[in-house]
């Protein structure tokens, strides 16, 4: 069952040309399915095996006559075919359920309407095919419906035809102008309406973009359209990549098991990452929403356009996109200080969940060699290493003086890319050559065989940095040491490429020098000679790969980066090394956490941003948030969630203690922001404001006294928009406050049709701080509630994933009962949505690091969900691998 990367075999068929014709019904929905089908010449003649799951065969013909057949598991067989190499015709009629459809893969309903998701093998759930993404097709598309409860019918590519039918039942014709692997199709059909836009091509016609909603929802969707066009508009500047189509759908739905979907000209997106407006949405979603449109836009290039072989070489479209949503997003936030701060964002992102996962049981290369069940692989290390892996292209692409950050270069390569790869399935090597031969003088060129262990080894490397100063000779000498540690199934590593961004400082902060050194042996010493003091060294700036970086810095080091440093990533990154060391020796030591003291050097250096005059709102906040918990349970060898969640609370009550007049000064220096916009300075300081309200909050549980929580609920009351009212109801949950209860009853009254909002309320209550072992007790509520439904990804994830992956304190009980929660969701999950069962499987990825007796609690309540018979794939294969030594 468990399918390799080195079996790759090309197709035995090509399919030239799909017409699907769809009768759509919840109960009964009917699919004639035409093909013109030829053999590959360049295969040996053999049966022809077609894909198909859960569908009902109704008939097969071949060239217009009945053929014989077989059904072995989830393959439709013929062998009776046509000799030689001349196209033929086959027709396959089946029907599906999409009433029944839970896993929300294939055709599916949801509030009525029909979607689609077809990405990675759910074609095969709609009609028999050879759904893998090195079969492209034209495609021509007939919906018919009934047109009152479907009035509209949308497909992939151009409308080429409409009408009415009998029986108060219409139709619409589609046709794709691109060919495309069946991963990429989609339809929808239903009661939506849309906003429109109309803008320039390059050709002198005009592209019609248009953002489809539910009826009641168009005053949500002027941000995506914005961010739509933005897209639009970014790419052709950036990469000179046009807009291949006349029309750009997006179509948003509630039920959805990912983000959204780049289907060509037809993009389904989780309504989360679609709809906005003040009232409803945060600046986060703001943000999340112009990245995700961004990043479905930047696919029809970077994955349609040009597709994956196979599903091994994922990250060629997805590191790459995300790459490009990286980079868009920063284009857009502008300023140097917001460009770092998206920077800072996103390797957040990827050291607390990639990390992780690159240390633990579901480990694999960003190009992964062998999986069970791919939607398994559609993972941080795919997507965010791949990103990384990228970005280091980009960075090794550089010509020296030119175009020191490669950005020309690179771009230079994606045009050689497009040029070898229109139209194809290509690989991950393929890309990495194509950057490689445009920049034939660049480091990447010069290393590119080291440089692909990227893709093919797992695991985080690790850089050691020694320094040392011979004062008599000013020379200063830094030793750089990688090494890699075993991952399932790779043991030994061989040495990376890693792009190491440097500077060094001198005592008063002043930048000596600052470079780039491109580290390729195991172990490696660069001189700086000619000064006069010791420097300070400033290492992997800007977070130039995705490495471990040890060195241990002095305090005084630290401060003076935090203080000083010229590349904001570290100046962030040496407050978090600040923060780190201190949880880190509280979390050993034996102190009970309400007598643990924070010293003066940390407190004054975090007071010091705090009141600096000139950093920016947005990146003061990132850097007095404290690490997060599951960043710190990596920093241990053996991990008790309920220790570092004590200590960083500790933490954080007394820098909100400490800091209290200085944190007042920050809330009433940014509380105030005019008319809504979720631009980055003003979503910036709404973060500071809100970071500064939870610790003032946090500041009077101790003291008892009424003032700060008081203006907190007023505040949440008055609040002209979603991100200061949230805001201030989360400092009021985080200090669990009095006010807390009836703030969260009148925020469900105020939202209680709104259902993302509504999300957010489930997600603050199952992620709220733990005391006393209360969080689980609400969460077993929460699932009692009338607005709580398991069958809708969005809402299962604000209650159950919000306890089981982002409340560590909460749900590591010494009594097991947060384990035993988490294996009867998994098996209730499976159930319906095997997808999001999976993804729930994986809260327990790192059970080998935690303390007894939590380790054999957790290893008992994985074992039970293995024992479990007709176990999906998705979820069978994340607990055997749990389990695997
Ligand atoms: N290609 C989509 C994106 O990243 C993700 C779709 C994954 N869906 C799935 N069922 N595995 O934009
Ligand atoms: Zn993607």
């Amino acid at each position: 069952k468990v399918i390799h990367r080195a079996d790759y075999q090309p197709p035995a068929f090509w399919i030239d040309t799909v017409e699907l014709c769809f009768d759509l019904d919840p109960a009964k929905t009917r699919v004639l399915n035409r093909m013109r089908i030829r053999r590959n010449p360049d295969v040996p003649p053999q049966a022809l095996r077609l894909d198909g799951e859960e569908l009902n065969l109704a008939r097969v013909l071949v060239g217009g006559q009945g053929t014989s057949f077989k059904l072995e598991d989830h393959q439709l067989v013929l062998e009776n075919l046509p000799e030689g190499n001349e196209p033929f015709d086959l027709e396959i009629f089946t029907t599906c359920y999409p009433a029944k459809n839970t896993k929300l893969m294939g055709l599916y309903v949801s509030n009525e309407s029909f979607f689609t998701q077809c990405e990675a093998e759910g074609f095969r759930r709609i009609t028999y095919f050879l759904d893998r993404p090195d079969v492209m097709a034209s495609y021509t598309v007939t919906l018919r419906a009934d047109k009152q409860k479907y009035p509209v019918l949308l497909s992939n590519g151009n409308l080429v035809a409409h009408g009415n039918l009998d029986d108060g039942r219409h139709y619409a014709k589609w046709v794709d102008p691109h060919r495309k692997p069946s991963y990429l199709f989609a339809l929808v059909a239903g009661q939506l309406v849309c906003r429109e836009q109309r803008i320039a091509a390059r050709n002198g016609k005009e592209h019609l973009l248009q953002v489809y909603v539910r009826p009641g929802d168009l005053d949500k969707t002027e941000h995506a359209m914005n961010s739509l066009m933005a897209s639009v508009a970014w790419d052709e500047a950036r990469f000179g990549l046009a807009l291949d189509l006349e029309r750009f759908m997006i179509v948003a739905t509630s039920d959805f098991n990912m983000g959204a979907m780049e289907n060509k000209g037809l993009n389904i997106f989780n309504t989360k990452y679609v709809l906005a407006n003040q009232a409803t949405a945060t600046d986060t979603d703001y943000a999340n929403i112009e990245s995700v449109v961004g990043h479905e836009y930047f696919h029809n290039w970077t994955g349609n356009r040009v597709t994956c072989r196979d599903w091994f070489q994922l990250s060629l479209k997805e590191g790459l996109t995300v790459f490009r949503d990286q980079e868009f997003s920063q284009d857009l936030a502008g300023t140097p200080s917001a460009r770092a701060v998206k920077r800072i964002e996103d390797v957040r992102v990827l050291r607390t969940a990639q990390f992780p996962e690159d240390a633990g049981p579901m480990a694999h290369p960003v190009r992964p060699d062998q999986y069970l069940e791919i939607n398994n692989f559609y993972t941080v290390t795919v997507y965010e290493k791949g990103a990384e892996v990228v970005r280091m292209q980009q960075t090794l692409a550089a010509s020296s003086e030119s175009d020191p950050l490669g950005r020309k270069g690179f771009a230079k390569g994606l045009s050689l890319y497009f040029q070898r790869n229109d139209g194809h399935a290509v690989t991950c090597d393929d890309f990495t050559q194509a950057i490689a031969d445009a920049n034939p003088e660049s480091q990447l060129a010069q290393k590119l065989e080291q440089f692909k262990r990227w893709y093919s080894q797992a695991g985080t490397p690790r850089v050691k940095v020694q320094t040392h100063w011979d004062a008599a000779a000013g020379i200063y000498n830094i030793t750089l040491t990688q090494s890699c540690p075993p991952t399932p199934g790779q043991a030994e590593k061989l040495p990376f490429v890693i792009p190491v961004a440097l500077g060094l400082l001198d005592a008063d902060g002043r930048e000596l020098t600052s470079g780039m050194h491109v580290l390729t042996q195991q172990s490696e010493t660069l001189s700086f000679p000619g000064y006069s003091a010791e420097p300070v060294p400033s290492l992997l700036r800007g977070f130039s790969a995705p490495v471990v970086l040890e060195y241990d810095y002095s305090d005084q080091q630290l401060l003076t980066l935090l203080a000083n440093d010229t590349d904001p990533f570290n100046r962030w990154e040496a407050g978090q090394r600040l923060a780190t060391a201190r949880a880190l020796g509280f979390i050993r030591g034996g102190t009970p956490a309400g007598e643990l003291r924070l010293d003066e050097a940390f407190l004054e250096a975090m007071r010091a941003v705090l009141r600096h005059p000139d950093l920016d709102a947005a990146f003061k906040e990132l850097v007095l948030t404290l690490p997060a918990e599951t960043y710190l349970a990596e920093q241990l060898e053996v991990v008790d969630p309920q220790r570092i969640h004590a200590v960083r609370e500790a933490m954080r009550e007394q820098l909100a203690e400490v800091l209290a007049a200085d944190w007042e000064q920050a809330y009433e220096a940014n509380r105030e922001n005019g008319a809504y916009s979720p631009d980055p300075v003003s979503s910036g300081r709404r973060a500071l404001a809100g970071l500064a309200l939870t610790h003032l909050c946090l500041a009077a549980r101790k003291t008892n006294d009424p003032v700060w929580p008081g203006r907190a609920y007023q505040r949440f009351k008055d609040a002209s928009n979603m991100t200061d009212r949230f805001n201030a109801l989360a400092a009021l949950v985080t200090s669990n406050n009095e006010l807390a209860p009836q703030a969260l009853q009148r925020f469900h009254a105020m939202f209680k049709n709104e259902a993302l909002v509504l999300d957010k309320w489930f997600a603050l209550q199952a992620g709220a701080p733990d005391r006393n072992g209360n969080i689980l007790p609400v969460v077993k509520a929460l699932m009692q509630h009338p607005d709580f439904n398991i069958r809708n990804p969005n809402r299962a994830r604000s209650v159950i994933f919000s306890y089981c992956s982002a409340n560590p304190g909460g749900f590591h009980r010494s009594d097991a009962a947060g384990y035993v929660f988490w294996s009867e969701r998994v098996v209730e999950l499976d159930a319906i949505n095997p997808q999001v069962a999976a993804r729930l499987a994986r809260a327990l990825d790192r059970w080998r690091k935690l303390a007894e007796p939590l380790r054999g609690a957790a290893r008992e309540a994985i074992a039970r969900v293995a024992a479990k018979p007709d176990l999906s794939n998705d979820v069978r294969e994340v607990v055997t691998r749990a389990l695997a030594d």
